[in-house]
Parts: structure tokens; C-alpha cells; sequence
């Protein structure tokens, strides 16, 4: 079975990525978004389909997913736009993906688990960076340690952000982090600090809301998940403002102004000399009850790049018949190894 792929989004910075490579390599892509000339100019000099259609017109959406395999959804902030494409998607017995990394995206695609199996239909929101390689080494370690009761993923290397990743972000300003204990996600007041080593010595590390606190415990069972990135400036600065400021930045004027400033102040995202040289690094540690800990590392390409790569890896996979219906995570669906086939990734045992 083979389909098309409805990739909404593509005038975006990472939507023109994708809609980039895709069209390099022949696959079979629409460009959609809810700007018509936005969404030609991406996509008529690519030689790729287009169409326009608004995330608030059911009927419209209806329409636009005839003929359609997968649907490629890279609109965010996914809080304003992943609902109505996933009940599309729903009503029109589509794969969704997206490459959202929003806690509440994922949890509530989980608990539409029931109903798209149902449907026939894939759920799997977290197909970019923010999930893909942390959710793949999350699987790894916990197979390396089956009975693992506590989880931890670090990355190093995240210093470029697009203005969408930034937009997003602005709006968890006002909310504590998020970790999972005892199979339940909580946010804790503090923000928690570790060293980690990510393979030069140890660095300061910050406790973040990231998406696998939500997919890894849908892809392992861990029941306890935290999450770090390796400290830096502008996260310092950030998660050093008092809660009182943090939550009057919550506000819906400030995050108005908040984002608006986003808009004309940051570049896209990063150029393409970062795209093609910069690299993250991920760390997973597994331990159980009996104090036994196991570590891998994942060396892996610049996260956007990885994020059109992974993207249209799944989107590929779904659209020929890979797809598995209900909620799924990456892993979780593709196993551990999904992150060895893009080109520049590779994975190592810290203590075999
Ligand atoms: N998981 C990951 O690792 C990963 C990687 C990259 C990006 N992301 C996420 O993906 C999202 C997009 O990132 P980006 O860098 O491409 O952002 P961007 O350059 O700001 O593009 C945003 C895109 O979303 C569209 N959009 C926004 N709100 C919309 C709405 N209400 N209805 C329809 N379309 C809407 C925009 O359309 P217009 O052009 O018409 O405004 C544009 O196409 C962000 O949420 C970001 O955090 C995640």
C-alpha cells in the first residue's frame, strides 16, 4: 500500500525543510498550510502539490485529507493547532504525525488511543528531535535493564532555536518542570540539577518539561522520568526569573507581546552551515530497585535536521504501510534501532 502524504505546515521553517527534501527525493507530498500564497511560494518552485485550507474548517480539512495516507502536521505551537487535524484525521481514517514535543499533545493523543485503533487510524504526535532519539535510547536501556524503575534523559548541543521551537517554549514559562513518578507526570516546584557526563566530563545539567517525560513511559513502563539539558545562559536566565514573574509572562497579553517579539527579533532558525555541522548528544541511564545502572550515549545530527530526517523517515513508513493503528510512540512502534537509519547517528554502551 502506498499514499501521499499531506505535510501542513510548509510555511514554516522546518515545514520548508521538509517539503525541501522530500521534493529532492521524489516522495509523494501536498504542501498545506492555511496561507494560499504562503504555501505556493514553498511549494510550486519545489514542484510539489499545494493546497490552503484553515485548521477552523472542518469541512475544508475533510476535503484537503481525501486521497491522503499520512498527515505531516509541523504547524505549532501544537497547543493552538493539533486538535482539529487530529479529529480530521480521525474522521477521515488518516495517519497523524506530528513533530510537536508539548507534554499535554502527547497525553491527550494517548487517551484518543482507544478510539483511533477503532478508526484505523495512527496517532503518533513527537515524530522530530523531541522525540525521536531520546524515545529510541529510552527503549535501548530499558531493554538493557528490563526491570529499570527510574529513567533519565539528558542532551547537550540544543543551542539553536527556530522561532516556532521559541514561541513554543514561551509558553511553559509559567509552569513548574515536569517529571513522571510513579507512573504519574507531576510538575515540582524547583528546578532540578544534576552533573552529567556527556562524554567530555561532567557538565551542570537543568531539569526541563521535556516530550519523553509523556512517550517514555508509553514506550518502556518506567515509572519514574526526568529529564535534563546540559545548563546554559539564556536556560539559566530563564529558570532563574522569579515564580511571579515567570507567571505574570503566562499571561495572555504577555505572551502576545512575548511571541511578537519572537517574530522580530529571532532569525527563522538555525542556517544552513549549523544544519550541516552542528551535533547533539543524548544520554539514557536506566536503574532498578537493586541500584544497578546502565548508560548509553546517541551521537546524532543538528536537531532540525534530524527532525525533517526522522519526519520524513515515519512519514514514509506510515505511508506504505508501516503504520500501526491507535496512539503509538516512535519506539515504541519502529523499536530501539529507528534512530540508526539516518545517516550520522550512532549509539554506544557506556558500561556493556
Ligand atoms: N519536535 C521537534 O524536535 C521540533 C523540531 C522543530 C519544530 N518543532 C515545533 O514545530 C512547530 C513549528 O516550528 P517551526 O520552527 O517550523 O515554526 P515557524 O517557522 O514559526 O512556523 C510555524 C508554522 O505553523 C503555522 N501555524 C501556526 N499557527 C497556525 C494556526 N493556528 N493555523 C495554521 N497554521 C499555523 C505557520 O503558518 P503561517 O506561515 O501561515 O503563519 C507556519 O507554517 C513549533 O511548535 C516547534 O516547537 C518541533
Amino acid at each position: 500500500m502506498t499514499g501521499t502524504i499531506l505535510l501542513y505546515g510548509a510555511t514554516g521553517y522546518t515545514g520548508r525543510l521538509i517539503a525541501e527534501k522530500a521534493a529532492r527525493r521524489g516522495i509523494d507530498l501536498v504542501c498545506a498550510g492555511r496561507d494560499a500564497q504562503g504555501v505556493a511560494a514553498v511549494a510550486q518552485p519545489l514542484g510539489l502539490k499545494h493546497l490552503a485550507v484553515s485548521l477552523g474548517d472542518p469541512a475544508g480539512l475533510d476535503r484537503a485529507l481525501q486521497g491522503k495516507a499520512v498527515v505531516l502536521h509541523v504547524a505549532g505551537p501544537f497547543s493552538a493547532t493539533s486538535a482539529p487535524m487530529v479529529e480530521a484525521c480521525l474522521r477521515n481514517g488518516v495517519h497523524y504525525l506530528d513533530i510537536t514535543g508539548e507534554i499535554e499533545i502527547f497525553e491527550r493523543c494517548a487517551a484518543l488511543g482507544e478510539k483511533a485503533r477503532a478508526a484505523g487510524v495512527m496517532l503518533m504526535p513527537g515524530v522530530g528531535f523531541d522525540v525521536v532519539p531520546s524515545d529510541c535510547l529510552a527503549l535501548h536501556v530499558k531493554r538493557r535493564l528490563p526491570d529499570a524503575t527510574s529513567l533519565t534523559l539528558a542532551m547537550a548541543g540544543l543551542t539553536n532555536m527556530s522561532r516556532g521551537t521559541a514561541k513554543t517554549s514561551i509558553e511553559a514559562v509559567a509552569r513548574g518542570t515536569a517529571v513522571r513518578r510513579g507512573g504519574r507526570i507531576m510538575e515540582i516546584d524547583g528546578v532540578p540539577r544534576r552533573q552529567i557526563d556527556f562524554g567530555k566530563g561532567p557538565v551542570a545539567a537543568i531539569g526541563v518539561s521535556w516530550g519523553d517525560v509523556a512517550t517514555a513511559f508509553h514506550s518502556t513502563g518506567i515509572p519514574d522520568i526526568e529529564v535534563f539539558f546540559e545548563s546554559s545562559g539564556p536556560l539559566e536566565r530563564a529558570l532563574g526569573l522569579p515564580r511571579a514573574v515567570r507567571k505574570f509572562m503566562g499571561t495572555g497579553p504577555m505572551q502576545a507581546i512575548l511571541k511578537q517579539l519572537v517574530t522580530w527579533t529571532m532569525p527563522p532558525g538555525p542556517d544552513a552551515r549549523v544544519r550541516q555541522t552542528a551535533r547533539a548528544t543524548l544520554l539514557g541511564e536506566a536503574r532498578n530497585a537493586a541500584g544497578r545502572v546502565v548508560r548509553s550515549r546517541l551521537e546524532v545530527i543538528e536537531p532540525y535536521a534530524l527532525t525533517a530526517e526522522t519526519a520524513l523517515l515515519i512519514a514514509g513508513k506510515a505511508a506504505h504501510g508501516g503504520a500501526l493503528p491507535g496512539y503509538q510512540t516512535p519506539a515504541g512502534a519502529y523499536g530501539p534501532d529507528l534512530i540508526l537509519e539516518i545517516e550520522g547517528c550512532r549509539r554506544e554502551d557506556l558500561n556493556a
